[in-house]
């Protein structure tokens, strides 16, 4: 039927009509909130690059993730700045490192609030790579090792779910054996499945202090030119037992999320990335855009895509938003 019987504007005519015809809805389930952790105490340094966002100590994360917790976000991912750095990463599997000491911490102090780890070298290494270094290459199988033995490192700490996104082939089913084999076949990994090789990642690195001090990432995270490639990466990290798989950066890569949803029906989760962030929050702080109002179509066009979750920094903005309505 067209015009005029057909008039697609019958149903926009008032919120309530729209409110009920709307086929996605954001909602503060699907959120994760990343935070940062450093050593000390009564620490909480703001990210230059990144308003709104911090280095917290282990007592003062404790404190936000109150606060996240209460605006009823889910989950927090946590990435870790560890006191001293050298060529094998040693810091992140080490049972009393920064991330461990802070899992710990934030299992005894709260309930009711997941906490993901991220698995990964770069911040913990000298020369700011995911792995360890052969012949001047990040060498694949001798990074297995380190990986897994974070991982379970992170698990024996408390973690609910460990994140690996350095992109070594094989290490979901590395680390999938070593959970295993230690008692934790019930704990789920969340794959850095379709991770690309981003200029996004800029306030990350600032963040986290994890830029490659020669050379760059593109000898291991994806190509931009490639999405065949990313349901291959994600098929076989299915394969290899990843739980929910993650596509990376998400707004340049919405076809990626939406072929990955409508390939595999498996649990999605988009990396709403620091530039992502950065970008939107420059330009609101300049006036330029409603900030919050493109804020909140980004994660939705994210969701409409076909994520199941959203890892954001705009978490706890879009939370109080959701809470408000
Ligand atoms: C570590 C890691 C990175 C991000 C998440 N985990 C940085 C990178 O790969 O360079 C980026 C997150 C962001 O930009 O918000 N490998």
């Amino acid at each position: 039927m067209s015009f005029p019987v057909t008039r697609l504007r019958r149903l926009r005519q008032n919120e309530l009509l729209r409110r009920m015809v709307r086929e996605t809805r954001l909602s503060t389930d699907c959120l994760i909130y990343p935070l940062f952790v450093c050593h000390g105490r009564g620490v909480r340094r703001e990210i230059g690059t990144m308003p709104g966002n911090f280095h917290f100590s282990v007592d003062t994360l404790v404190e936000e993730c109150r606060e996240v917790q209460g605006l009823g976000i889910p989950a927090v991912i946590l990435f870790g700045l560890p006191e001293q750095k050298d060529e094998r990463g040693s810091e992140a599997c080490s049972d009393s490192g920064i991330v461990q000491q802070a899992v710990g911490a934030l299992k005894k102090e709260l309930s009711g609030l997941l906490v993901i780890t991220d698995v990964c070298l770069c911040e913990y290494t000298v020369h700011g790579h995911c792995g360890v270094i052969v012949d001047g290459n990040v060498d694949n199988d001798a990074t297995l090792k380190l990986l897994a033995k974070t991982a379970l490192s992170h698990a024996r700490a408390g973690a609910d779910i460990v994140a690996p996104s350095d992109m070594m082939d094989g290490r979901v089913a590395r680390i999938r054996q070593v959970l295993d084999e230690d008692g934790f076949s019930n704990l789920p990994i969340m794959a850095y499945s379709a991770k690309y090789a981003s200029a996004f990642y800029g306030p990350f690195r600032e963040a986290a202090d994890s830029t490659p001090q020669f050379g760059d990432r593109r000898g291991y995270q994806m190509d931009p030119a490639n999405a065949d490639e990313a349901l291959r990466e994600v098929a076989l990290d299915i394969e290899e037992g990843a739980d929910v798989v993650m596509v990376k950066p998400a707004l340049a890569y919405l076809d990626i999320i939406y072929r990955v949803k409508s390939s595999f029906g498996v649990p999605v989760a988009a990396y709403n990335v620091s530039g992502e962030f950065a970008c939107i929050k420059a330009a609101g702080m300049k006036g330029w855009i409603d900030e919050k109002r493109v804020m909140m179509e980004s994660l939705l066009a994210i969701k409409r895509a076909g994520a199941d979750l959203i890892l954001t920094y705009f978490a706890k903005e879009a939370a109080t938003i959701l809470q408000e309505r």
